[in-house]
This record gives C-alpha cells, structure tokens and sequence, in this order.
C-alpha cells in the first residue's frame, strides 16, 4: 500500500507524502489552483499564517471523517489529510473571502504604485489587480512612518509593510543571535530596529528579495528604472561566500540591479550575499547564461517576447503578414 495521502483540489486530485500543507500540494499540481501566498515562503521555517491570503475551504475533512471543516482555512499552514477535498478557485465563499483579504492588506499599504520600485514584481499588486475591490471603504488616514535606513544599501518603507515576516525570518536563520522582531501589535506593529543589526551579515541583503511588496528596497536600485523597461539575464560567479548564480537586470548596457533568481511562486532558488547583489555590477565579473525566463503574465516580460507567435489569421493572411512584418523582424533580434 502506498504511503502517501491523496488530496483533491479544485477536482484535480494529487498523491503527496504525509505532512504536507494543501499549498505544497496544490503547487505540486500548479497552475491557477495554487493559493496565492503573501507570507509563507518555502526556504524560510516557521513562515506562513499570517497574512490569510491562502485560504481555502476544506469541502471534505478525509476518507475516515468526511466531514467538512467549519471555516475557511490557511492553506499553507494546514495538512492534508487522505481523500480530503479541497476549494479553491471554485468556491465563490474562498474568492469573496480573499477578495476581503485583499482589502484589508490594503488598509495601511499606500497606493504609491507609479513611484514604488517593486512595481511591476509586487505580489501585491498582482493579489491587488486579481482579486482587489474597485474602490476602499476605509475612510481613516493610514499609518505613516519615517524611512529608516537599514544600512547603506537597504532602505525600509514601513509604510507599504504588510507585516509578512518574511524580512524577520531572513535576519533570523542568517544570523547567530535573535536579532530580528516585529515591535508593537495590532496598529502599533512594525518591523523595527531589530533588523538593522543584521546588516553585519554577508546575506542581509535577501531581504529585499522576501519583502513581497516594496516596503524593503535595495537603495542601489531606487528610482533608477521601471523594471519593465530591463531586460533580466542568468549569470553566475565563482563566489567564496554564496552559490553566485544571480540574476543581472540590464538597462542597455548597464547592470542596474542583481538579485537572486526567483521561481514561479516569487520565491528565490538561492540566498546570495551582499557582494554579489551590491558590488559586482559590471558585466566582466560575471558569467553571462541567457535570457531569464519570464512568466509571460508578468509586465516584465513585455517587449522580451523569446519567439514570436503569430496568430493563425495572420499567417493566413498576406497583408496582414506583410504589415506585421517589421514587428516579426524586431523580434527575431531580441
Ligand atoms: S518589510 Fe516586507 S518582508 Fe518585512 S514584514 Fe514587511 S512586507 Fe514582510
Ligand atoms: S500564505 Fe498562508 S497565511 Fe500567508
């Protein structure tokens, strides 16, 4: 007999080793029926359950207890159980509750979009535009915060935080000592000075990575570019201290920014240090892969169209071809 537990999501069911949460599950399946996660993140321990944007209904508890459970749960922070039965994309109950979800991340997150740096790769913006209410029913000022600088190459924005932890859990399994915290509860909560004392590590920088809004932003990028107008390319160093595969973000021929790489969930394969991501900005220290591959949903990938294909009424037809022409050609180049 199989060890593993089946679960079925949104009708498509999954085989999936014991403990795992119905987020993992759904990732194993993909696609549009994964729960969209603001804090969980897969390479940091103990994150998830705070931001309630995974959730799920449970239509059918398990084969021994079929019964349903009695509200909406966090899909990242609950196991499957065998034959349990899972909603959601198909249940308007999970969508209307996530849709309120959305509103109330937006409750104190400013709507800076066209002056913030994390436009363009914010999952908030996209959780905003999928999922988000026309208009705030919020009428109170929202919170504001001085800028602090977290070191001279990291900049904290609190007023766009969500209170993810993400940036907490970096400073916590990077560093020795328990340096990292939210400060205050409820409206008064922040992410604080606690993690400007990690800024001595050689991976601080991996915050601005996590950060899922643009509340931490790396200061060597700011107000430099939109990110769609860069083209984001793989390459890879001989680095002492990370792995140096990184990705480089040109603006014609300057790197204006170097991250890690970032799967299709937003999240990075590999922490890199600090020297990767803030001194070594010339193409020459770098080993130059290829194009990274862009989901093409994402705004980034507007005008790095890999190849171009044109739709069947166009093939068919000469002057279409023909007036699309120059387009084809431009393509084929980039
Ligand atoms: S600063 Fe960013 S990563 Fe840190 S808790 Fe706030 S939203 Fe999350
Ligand atoms: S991703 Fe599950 S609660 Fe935030």
């Amino acid at each position: 007999m199989s060890d593993k537990v089946k679960v079925t999501i949104d009708g498509i069911s999954v085989e999936v080793e014991p403990g795992t949460t119905i987020l993992n599950a759904a990732r194993q399946i993909g696609g549009e029926i994964v729960p969209p996660a603001m804090c969980y993140y897969s390479k940091l321990q103990g994150s998830g359950g705070k931001c309630r944007t995974c959730l799920v209904k449970v239509s059918k508890g398990s084969e021994k207890d079929p019964r349903p459970m009695p509200k909406l749960v966090a899909s990242c922070r609950t196991t499957v159980m065998d034959g349990m039965e899972v909603e959601n994309i198909t249940s308007p109950e999970v969508v209307e509750a996530r849709k309120g979800v959305v509103e109330m991340l937006l409750i104190n997150h400013p709507l800076d979009c066209p002056v913030c740096d994390q436009a363009g790769e914010c999952s908030l913006q996209d959780l905003g535009f999928e999922h988000g209410a026309a208009q705030t029913r919020y009428e109170f000022d929202r919170r504001t915060f001085e800028r602090i600088d977290i070191g001279d190459k990291i900049q904290l924005h609190m007023n766009r935080c969500i209170l993810c932890y993400r940036c907490t859990y970096v400073a916590d399994q990077i560093t020795d000592n328990r340096v990292h915290g939210v400060l205050g509860r409820g409206d008064h909560a922040e992410i604080s000075t606690y993690i400007e004392q990690a800024i001595d590590n050689d991976f601080s920088g991996n915050v601005i990575d996590v950060c899922p809004v643009g509340a931490l932003t790396d200061k060597t990028f700011r107000f430099k570019n939109r990110v769609w107008f860069t083209k984001p390319v793989d390459a890879h160093r001989d680095c002492p201290t990370c792995s140096g595969k990184v990705t480089l973000w040109y603006k014609g021929e300057e790197v204006i920014r170097v991250t890690a790489r970032k799967d299709e969930y937003n999240e990075v394969e590999e922490f890199i240090c600090n020297t990767c991501r803030f001194d070594k900005k010339n193409t020459s220290d770098w080993v130059i892969e290829g194009p990274r591959a862009i989901a093409n949903t994402s705004v980034i990938s507007s005008n790095h169209y890999e190849t171009l294909k044109p739709l069947p009424v166009i093939q068919q037809n000469p002057a279409l071809m023909a007036a699309n022409k120059e387009e084809f050609e431009r393509t084929k180049k980039s």
